[in-house]
């Protein structure tokens, strides 16, 4: 009697600790998120965050790594901290050892954290399980689709590029720190960037998300190149 009881109590014990970790860490991030650029801000991390639950309950990844990876995932964005690659991997894996949560689950959330950037493409080799793929592909479908151009047109209007310039060329390949420095038109980074984002996706989930956002990005793009020229039907 006494094994079977005292599993309920645990399960019950460690499901409300789950639970009181993740609200403590939603409370860390809207904290620390406030007043961020709007395609980057909480709502940006709560749509990543129901995309990788529902990504992780369909692949089979660790809920907890998973939900926590994606709230903390942009605490700290290089883009606008100086380019410090290290520092929102770091304040990530302090909070979570300030909650007292086990060894290997911090690690495995930093190291989430730490390889999840685009950067050209240079993280596509690693294989860091199953709860960094569902991430990896929540964060890069939040980029697609409808919501994907929305927020690259909020960014673009943040850092006062123009919309389009058909003599300005989209430039692939360029290092991280060029791509930062480039003033190019808001068009182009989806020939730089989110048209590619596609062919990296790490699960089957994610795969098929990105099939349809995909689409709907290419429709978008063309018909606005139409539109630019007053060639449209
Ligand atoms: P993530 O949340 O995946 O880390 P990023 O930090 O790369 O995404 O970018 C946040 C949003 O800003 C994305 O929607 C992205 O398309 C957009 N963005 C980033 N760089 C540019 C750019 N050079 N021009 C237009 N939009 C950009
Ligand atoms: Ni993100």
């Amino acid at each position: 009697m006494a094994v079977p009881q005292g599993a309920a109590i645990f399960f019950k014990m460690d499901s409300e600790t789950k639970a009181s970790w993740i609200a403590a860490t939603e409370a860390f991030v809207k904290h620390t998120l406030a007043g961020a650029e709007a395609g980057h801000d909480w709502s940006h991390i709560a749509r990543v965050r129901r995309l990788s639950l529902r990504l992780a309950e369909e692949e089979g990844a660790d809920l907890l790594v998973a939900e926590l990876a994606a709230l903390l995932h942009d605490i700290d964005d290089p883009k606008f901290n100086g380019g410090d690659e290290e520092k929102g991997p770091r304040l990530a894996r302090d909070f979570l050892l300030s909650l007292r949560l086990p060894k290997e689950v911090v690690e495995e959330v930093s190291d989430i954290i730490r390889h999840l950037s685009y950067r050209g493409g240079k993280n596509n080799q690693l294989n860091l399980g199953l709860a960094y793929a569902v991430v990896r592909d929540a964060d890069r479908l939040d980029a697609m689709g409808a919501i994907g151009i929305a927020r690259t047109f909020n960014y673009g209007g943040f850092k006062g590029r123009a919309l389009y310039d058909p003599a300005i060329p989209p430039v692939t390949n360029l290092d991280p720190e060029a791509y930062a420095r480039s003033t190019a038109p808001t068009l182009n980074h989806f020939y730089e960037k989110l048209l590619l984002l596609q062919a990296g996706m790490l699960t089957q989930s994610g795969r098929k998300l990105a099939q349809a956002r995909h689409a709907y990005m290419q429709a978008f793009v063309d018909r606005f190149k139409a539109e630019w020229e007053g060639l449209d039907a």
